[in-house]
């Protein structure tokens, strides 16, 4: 067996339900998104970034803890030297409606002032996460500041951002996979999936 065989072998061409987490299989309602495509995006996502920031300093921001799996695909994409950081942002637990609060729960560990930042978001949904997050940034006067965000729910935008880099645009549902979760879980799914209703009900008190 050739070392490219073993490899489709171990990494299937085509991401199904069933060659993922089995337990979670009972719970998907609909596949949106697929691995490949995914994939696909991030890499054009990747080369873009590459081609802008070439000879320039650059940081990427990650939001904790979505957007460490889209973090993680996306940096290998840019041919670039890199620096990282995280922040850690209150999110929905186990609801699936934004409050509006935001709380950072970890700040970033680098100073960014003079500094290009590429802000890495898993998804957008109100937009509130990110205002207030670009807000904040602002402040601390980086050279510029740029969002790339691989998923925008479009029709609930609540706050106006601008996304320079943008990956899939979503209708109104609640999703999971590729990082996102509820209660926690389906983080490590590699599409993007809406659960069945009875999941939320289940979960709900
Ligand atoms: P926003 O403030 O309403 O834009 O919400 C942004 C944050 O909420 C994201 O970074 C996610 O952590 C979470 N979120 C929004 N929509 C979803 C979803 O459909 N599934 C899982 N998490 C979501
Ligand atoms: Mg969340």
């Amino acid at each position: 067996m050739t070392g490219q065989e073993r490899y489709e072998e171990f990494v299937p061409s085509s991401a199904t339900l069933t060659d993922h987490v089995a337990e979670y299989e009972r719970d998907i309602d609909q596949v949106l998104i697929t691995r490949e495509e995914i994939q696909t995006k991030i890499e054009l996502l990747g080369e873009e970034i590459t081609g802008d920031y070439r000879g320039e300093d650059l940081l990427l921001i990650g939001v904790l803890k979505g957007a460490f799996v889209v973090m993680a695909d996306l940096s290998r994409h840019i041919r670039l030297p890199l620096q990282f950081d995280f922040m850690a942002v209150s999110s929905y637990g186990a609801s699936t409606k934004t409050s509006g609060v935001v709380r950072i729960l970890k700040d970033l560990d680098l100073e960014i002032e003079g500094r290009n930042v590429l802000l890495v978001e898993d998804i957008i949904d109100s937009g509130l996460t990110l205002a207030y997050l670009l807000k904040n940034l602002q402040t601390r006067r980086p050279a510029s500041l740029e969002v790339c965000a691989l998923f925008r729910k479009t029709e609930v935008q609540q706050v106006a951002v601008n996304i320079r880099y943008q990956g899939f645009e979503l209708p109104p549902v609640f999703v999971v996979g590729y990082g996102l979760d509820f209660n926690e879980r389906y983080r490590n799914l590699p599409y993007l999936a809406t659960l069945k209703p009875e999941v939320y009900r289940e979960a709900l008190p």
